[in-house]
């Protein structure tokens, strides 16, 4: 593994190993001598955190799973503070960043972002893996890993991802994470998806065109309860409000025909999981938060194993953690 920057290129057994270094770190981080080893694993490694959209999991995420190997790390929020104000240009600011640190994590509003620098770096005499911590309204590679992570812990006792039905709900054209999510999905067996969105957000022609070539079954509804009952997992999404154009599209949508709250839940398995990748809006209602369905919680501290284990891999320490340190 190199650079993370499309979720196709995920298979099985990386993902099963991913899961299992990102287990192996959350266990290791409960006591203090495995913390201190965690901390030892990578304490020579910086990483530059380029994250010019905003965001609060994925930024917090990253930038505590690189302290808690012991990594180092530099930070560009807000492109008014960086040379970018003076017209240098997105690849001299990327090779800059590659000069100071090993990897560059990297969150941009623009689609492709994360792909051009990554490709840049094939050129120069230094280059160091790029990850996309979102790229767009295109892909979230990282989110999608530790979706499959929270997945399969929460069907652990009940056969895996393997077989489950799954559910994903709002604004499927504009959301990034459940496009990542569906390109992972060719890894597991019997998987179904129901796609439950208003007609003008359904989920892209490419993503499904994607499930297609790989025999993924998936059905459309624009009605939640015609498919609660059937479904292992819930993932919502809100409204891409961030990518509506001037005649703001997203307020055409009645909310409440895509959203969950104390009456969906009574039709929801009792052994059924809700996740979101947050942040949310009034999609799910806060007394939904004392479900024990409700996963969306655990799903977000899942991410900062996921990322430890995605830089654990990257760095090739995975070994060092196999059976203690
Ligand atoms: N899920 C997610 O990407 O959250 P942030 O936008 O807060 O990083």
């Amino acid at each position: 593994m190199f650079h993370v920057i499309d979720p196709r290129v995920f298979e099985r057994p990386l993902l099963d190993e991913l899961c299992a270094l990102a287990t192996r770190a959350r266990l290791l981080a409960k006591s203090d001598t495995g913390a201190r080893a965690l901390r030892d694993l990578l304490p020579t490694r910086r990483a530059m955190l380029y994250f010019t959209q905003p965001s609060t999991r994925t930024f917090l995420s990253f930038n505590n799973a690189c302290h808690i190997l012991g990594m180092r790390t530099s930070e560009i929020r807000d492109p008014s503070t960086s040379s970018e104000v003076k017209g240098e240009s997105f690849e001299d600011s990327i090779r800059t960043f590659s000069s100071y640190v090993d990897v560059i994590i990297m969150r941009t509003k623009e689609s492709g972002r994360a792909a051009q620098a990554a490709q840049l770096m094939n050129g120069i005499p230094r280059p160091v893996p790029v990850i996309n911590a979102g790229s767009g309204s295109d892909q979230h590679p990282t989110q999608a890993l530790l979706d499959i992570y929270t997945l399969q812990r929460s069907f652990e006792e009940t056969g895996g991802i393997d077989g489950k039905v799954i559910g994903m709900m709002g604004d499927l054209k504009r959301g990034r994470t459940v496009r990542s999510l569906c390109y992972l999905m060719k890894n597991y067996r019997g998987v179904r998806l129901v796609f439950i969105a208003p007609e003008q957000f359904a989920m892209q022609s490419d993503v499904k065109a994607h499930l297609d070539e790989h025999r993924i079954p998936y059905t459309e509804t624009p009605r939640l309860d015609d498919a609660l009952p059937s479904l292992d997992a819930l993932y919502v999404t809100r409204m891409q409000t961030e990518w509506d154009t001037a005649a703001r599209e997203s307020q055409a949508v009645d909310l409440a025909r895509f959203s969950i709250g104390p009456p969906e839940l009574s039709r929801l398995k009792r052994d059924a999981i809700i996740m979101h990748p947050l942040p949310r809006g009034p999609e799910i209602a806060p007394a939904v938060d004392q479900d024990p369905r409700a996963m969306y919680w655990r799903q977000e501290r899942n991410g900062m194993w996921m990322r430890a284990a995605v830089l654990i891999k990257i760095f090739g320490a995975e070994d060092r953690i196999a059976d203690g340190t």
